[in-house]
């Protein structure tokens, strides 16, 4: 079968809300001169962003006194002073008008009793700021950009297609290559302009919020194409995942009123977080929680061997709790059989979030001309070391607002891309060696285990580095020993195939993130290290910036930029 070549304009990668608002934008640019095509390796409402439960964060009420100000303020207090401030003003500035433009196109926000739309607190806010619909924020924005995206006739979409390469074509970008799963075949997407909108690392630890299908595909194939990673040492830990599954509880539980309670019943985030206790940021709840762990007074799963702390939710009025927090109702009880208006949710830091991603400037440019990248993919950097729940799904509608108008206006100006046919065919022929090569010696599906059980070994809440070390050492090996091979050969539907690259991509990710996280010798944000226990601005208020090359990797680094807001201590 000959190469296929799908032929557009702006091709975005990636589904999520951050994929869905660019194609949306890029459309409504190009209009009737511009072909957008939105290549995905799921369906668009199976992205991850289905998932996000409890709110989005935007300014709506100055007049009540929250503002502008404030949250920027708390946005760079929350990254441990890691954000870049002047990204941190655009982010903020558009936030609003992101939530009126959902409002239009039918997003079905909660109301307050004056009919406007009503908000609720998260986790280091100022003030109530996080906008819902139930504890379904994710479902009803990706409905909503959905089904606006299909009203567009320049938008075309590919499901179930695996982008896995960037193609060049003398220094900027060409496509992407992509495995059509349900035919077994391959394409180049050719385009003038692309846009990276796969969601962050996800499912690198086996306690995790992510989805199963949320793997660092997207952003291994930018770094693979040159363009640096920044950052990747931050990953967030959500306090509450529910024991054993790791299905997140929402942040809005505690929002609404829930407490966080050890094994002798004391609310303890009262001594962590005197002022905000268990509306802490992340990084604090989540490192008090594993302390409360630690010092022996949680409790201990004895299936799954997990240890954790309670979430009392009976604080909360009843009905505000049906009303407000269903699906967490509907998730205890039905994985559970526990009824969170009776009893407490067994809870533990769960893998949620990368603050770091492809190295972007502030409008989502990357160092390759003609790539965008947008939402979790992404650093542009609004989260620094540490991001404040409900500002991920305002960064994706923003970034996903700004890339798609980007590249949109980049593609209306460039000519045709011309990248070579050899470098095309040396794509597609490394996914037909792996059908039709040898089956791997080392089982890929062992190979993902053990690289989950590392990084949550060796780079979780507490880190230190001879631990983090042997974790990297534990890394390499597997790196070296893991084989690109298949048992099955299937073309249609071949799972086996595509769990191998996704594979592939997550050891190259957790390989970053690992030599990121040795090399910050400070503490900042959800980068906690025992053996360097302080921040130190003098030699690290900086961002690490990871460089592949064909023998490994360079390390460089970028300044943060600071406009508004000098670091001071983080007291909450
Ligand atoms: O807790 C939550 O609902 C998560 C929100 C977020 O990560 O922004």
């Amino acid at each position: 079968m000959g190469l296929e070549v799908i032929d557009s304009d702006v091709v975005i990668v990636g589904s999520g809300l951050a994929g869905l608002r660019a194609a949306i934008e890029a459309a409504r640019t190009g209009g009737e001169r511009l072909r957008v095509s939105v290549v995905t390796k799921t369906q668009p409402m199976r992205s991850h962003s289905v998932s996000a439960e409890g709110g989005t964060a935007a300014v709506l009420y100055p007049e009540e006194g929250d503002s502008l100000e404030s949250h920027e303020w708390d946005t760079v207090k929350g990254s441990d002073f890691l954000a870049d401030q002047d990204a941190v003003e655009v982010f903020v500035r558009e936030a609003p008008k992101e939530i009126v433009q959902l409002e239009h196109w039918g997003m079905p926000w909660a109301r307050r009793e004056d009919g406007r739309v009503a908000q609720r607190y998260f986790g280091g806010q100022s003030y109530p700021r996080a906008c819902f619909a139930e504890d379904r924020v994710g479902f009803f924005e990706m409905s909503t950009l959905y089904s606006t995206c299909l009203k567009y006739d320049n938008v075309a979409f590919y499901d179930e297609w695996f982008a896995f390469a960037v193609v060049k074509d003398d220094g900027s970008f060409a496509g992407f290559m992509a495995l059509d799963v349900k035919r077994g075949n391959v394409a180049y997407f050719k385009a003038k302009a692309g846009i990276i909108a796969t969601g962050g690392a996800g499912r690198l630890y086996p306690f995790a919020s992510f989805g199963h299908s949320s793997t660092p595909d997207g952003i291994v194939m930018a770094y693979r194409a040159g363009v640096p990673l920044k950052d990747m040492e931050f990953v967030q830990f959500h306090p509450t995942g529910l024991v054993p599954s790791g299905i997140l509880i929402t942040e809005a539980s505690r929002g609404e009123g829930g407490v966080l309670r050890n094994s002798k019943g004391e609310r303890f985030m009262e001594k962590y977080a005197p002022k905000m206790k268990d509306l802490a940021p992340r990084d604090i709840v989540s490192r008090s929680i594993m302390t409360e762990i630690k010092e022996g007074r949680g409790f201990r799963d004895e299936e799954s061997g997990y240890e954790y702390v309670n979430l009392d939710l009976t604080v909360i009025e009843p009905e505000k709790l049906v009303k407000r927090l269903t699906s967490i109702r509907e998730i205890c009880l039905k994985l559970r059989g526990i009824d969170p208006l009776h009893e407490p949710i067994p809870v533990r830091p769960v893998a949620h979030y990368y603050m770091g991603g492809i190295d972007v400037d502030i409008n989502g440019a990357t160092s390759l001309p003609g790539l965008w990248a947008a939402g979790e993919a992404a650093c542009v950097t609004i989260n620094g070391a540490n991001r404040l729940g409900s500002n991920s799904t305002t960064e994706c509608l923003v970034w996903g607002k700004i890339t798609g108008r980007e590249a949109a206006k980049f593609a209306l100006s460039r000519k045709e891309p011309n990248a070579p046919k050899e470098a095309i065919q040396a794509e597609e022929r490394r996914v037909f060696d792996v059908l039709l090569g040898p089956a791997p010696r080392v089982d890929p599906y062992d190979v993902k285990s053990e690289l989950q059980e590392t990084m949550e070994k060796h780079f979780h809440v507490f880190r230190e580095g001879t631990s983090m070390e042997e974790g990297l050492r534990k890394l390499r090996k597997l790196m070296s020993e893991f084989q690109m091979g298949v048992t099955d050969k299937s073309r249609a539907y071949n799972t086996n195939l595509v769990h191998v690259m996704e594979v592939d991509a997550m050891l190259e990710a957790s390989h970053a993130i690992a030599v990121s996280a040795l090399h910050r010798t400070e503490s900042r944000g959800a980068h906690y290290r025992l053996d360097f226990p302080k921040r130190d601005d003098e030699a690290w208020l900086k961002h690490i910036l990871l460089r592949w090359t064909a023998d490994g990797f360079e390390i460089e680094y970028k300044p943060v930029v600071i406009t508004k807001y000098k670091p001071a201590e983080r007291v909450y």
